[in-house]
């Protein structure tokens, strides 16, 4: 299965509208996936020491990680980067399982730039720890305008998701049958 990661835990997120607004276009298009919500996670409560032990519900959501066959990565922009809630998170994901050969896609939610930055830190993290990433990243520029829980009332930037989306399924897919999907590596080792 593939999930789509809400980056960020700020009660009312735009962030959390999009992935589920992402979620519903892959269900139209005939694939379910699944929400990983850092709000859920409880992180107001736990942030603490690296090294303690991770809450369920963090290690929950690792789990579904280190089996996914595709991450949607969705990310606000705060303060010229992504938010630390979600680098927090990251951090707590295992390596080489959760990165290595894994295909990851992103969007990027943001005022003037569309989180061009945020994304472009994470492409950083995820080249530096091998993950597939697909090329085709969409910025929603002045995204608070036109994101509610109805819908992204921006027609061209939903073109734009269903066309990184229908590109993704197709990476993901031609990944597992060149040999190269990162949960097939890993039951081999
Ligand atoms: C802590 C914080 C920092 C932000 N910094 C930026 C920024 O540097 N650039 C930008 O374009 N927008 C910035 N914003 C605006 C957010 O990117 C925008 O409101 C977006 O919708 C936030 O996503 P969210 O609703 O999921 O929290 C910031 C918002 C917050 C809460």
């Amino acid at each position: 299965m593939k999930y789509v990661i809400s980056g960020t835990n700020r009660p009312g997120s735009k962030t959390l509208m999009v992935a589920k607004h992402i979620q519903k276009m892959y269900a139209e298009a005939g694939e379910t996936i699944g929400i990983i919500d850092l709000q859920e996670m409880t992180l107001h409560e736990v942030i603490g020491h690296y090294g303690d032990t991770a809450p369920e519900a963090m290690k929950q959501a690792v789990a579904k990680i280190n089996q996914a066959d595709g991450l949607i990565i969705v990310t606000p922009e705060y303060n010229g980067s992504f938010p630390g809630a979600l680098k927090y998170f990251i951090d707590h994901w295992s390596y080489p399982d959760s990165f290595e050969f894994r295909p990851v896609c992103f969007v990027g939610i943001g005022w003037s730039f569309g989180a061009l930055r945020p994304v472009e830190h994470l492409q950083g993290v995820f080249g530096y720890r091998n993950a597939f990433m697909y090329p085709e990243r969409v910025f929603m520029m002045n995204g608070p305008k036109y994101i509610t829980p109805e819908a992204i009332a921006d027609e061209n930037v939903v073109k734009l998701l269903k066309s990184q989306m229908t590109g993704f399924q197709k990476f993901s897919k031609a990944l597992s049958a060149a040999g190269l999907a990162a949960n097939e590596r890993l039951a081999k080792k």
